[in-house]
């Protein structure tokens, strides 16, 4: 067994409640999310973005009581670029023990253009708000949106601002989706070696998913030096969503021996949290989503049932139970097979002999070709009309 207590720690911060609830239609209640932070900070997630305080009164009480609440998270609000929303923010965060206020500005030139502000006006106002939310919280994370499509001297330049303004975290967004993990990396790599102060702080990786490439770029982000991954339950999120935290943290531990880092997530609560997610956002799993789909412990084929049946390694690279499941599921289908369905039978209390198992075979290939799916109801059904035919 690996001693992971000596490895690097990634911290988790998720986003689910702010970046998250962003996707159009996940609004969730304040209860609902109320619920949430008490399940994220349980399972041992590290920062709990709850939302932005200065977007809605329902919002500011919603981050409010999750201050309030929080046992061991930390938790962070988001803020823009000027005092009223930092001082917003900082009225919300500042109930909890380990409040945090995260502010931002987009910095890429089409960012910048948006408030119409030069470089060095820019630089100007990163480095007045970083200092005015660092007088009110000690612990400030500072986020150029955009980051990835920013030029790199002036990333450079207004992280080093960010940190001698007193920032302890540097998140790098890559807010629409275009970094890829080669680059995720160099990024990464660039500021830990150009900027001045930079081994002082935390840098964190926010990437979103629009070209599938969300989870690579943040583990990619992790090898380089970064230190927070910054993600979302089901990797909900505006567009194509965010980063999941279920694939960077079941990354991290089944592919330890190649990625050595820890996190001080509860694996076993995954499922939980996923189902629970998925309701109140109304955002459905798919069926093959990795780690949280309803498929991605469900082997239907006669090859891998088989296989499973025998070893279940044979077809899958982690365990169930380690995810909070209780098992392994082999639905029965047109293309399970005998083995499978011998199985089955004897969970359901029919212990076939032979000619009665070839028997049910037969019929039970019938049916699945009318059916998508066999229920367990289904197979009595076929095994009691056998007895009475025979
Ligand atoms: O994607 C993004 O750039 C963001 C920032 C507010 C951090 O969510
Ligand atoms: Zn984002």
């Amino acid at each position: 067994m690996t001693d992971k207590s000596t490895q690097p720690r990634v911290l988790i911060f998720d986003t689910t409640l702010r970046d998250g609830e962003q996707s159009p239609g996940a609004t969730m209640t304040h209860d609902e999310k109320l619920e949430i932070a008490a399940s994220l900070d349980e399972m041992g997630v590290d920062i709990i973005e709850a939302g932005f305080p200065i977007a809605s009164e329902g919002d500011f009480a919603a981050v409010s009581e999750i201050a309030r609440q929080a046992k061991t998270a930390q938790i962070c609000g988001l803020a823009r670029a000027n005092f009223k929303d930092i001082d917003r923010c900082w009225d919300a965060v500042k109930h909890a023990r380990f409040p945090r206020i995260h502010t931002f500005i987009g910095t890429s030139p089409l960012h910048r253009a948006i408030p119409n502000l030069d470089m060095d006006q820019m630089a100007e106002r990163i480095h007045e708000t970083v200092t005015h939310a660092r007088n009110l919280c000690d612990n400030v994370q500072w986020s150029p949106m955009d980051a990835t499509r920013t030029e790199h001297d002036y990333l450079c330049r207004v992280v080093e601002i960010a940190i001698k303004a007193g920032a302890t975290t540097i998140n790098i967004p890559d807010t629409v989706g275009y970094t890829a993990p080669r680059e995720s990396a160099a990024l990464i790599r660039m500021l830990l070696d150009r900027v001045p102060g930079a081994d002082n702080i935390i840098f964190a990786t926010h990437c979103h998913n629009d070209l599938g490439m969300a989870t690579a770029n943040s583990l990619a982000a992790v090898e380089a030096g970064a230190r927070q991954i910054e993600c979302t339950i089901n990797g909900l999120g505006e567009r194509a969503g965010n980063t999941a935290l279920e694939e960077v943290v079941m990354a991290l531990r089944v592919r330890n021996d190649i990625m050595p880092y820890r996190t001080g997530v509860d694996t076993t609560k995954i499922m939980a949290i996923s189902r629970r997610v998925a309701t109140v956002s109304g955002f459905a799993v798919q069926f093959n989503k990795a780690i949280v789909g309803k498929n991605a412990f469900a082997h239907e084929s006669g090859i891998h049932q088989d296989g499973m049946l025998k070893n279940r390694e044979t077809f899958e690279v982690m365990r169930p139970e380690d995810v909070g499941l209780s098992g392994t599921s082999l639905p029965l289908g047109k293309h399970s097979g005998r083995a499978a369905l011998r199985a089955k039978m004897k969970d359901l209390g029919f212990d076939l002999a032979d000619n009665q198992l070839n028997d049910a075979f037969v019929r039970f290939k019938a049916l699945a070709d009318r059916k998508k799916e066999v229920f367990d109801d289904d197979l009595i059904a076929l095994v009691q009309d056998s007895a009475t035919n025979t």
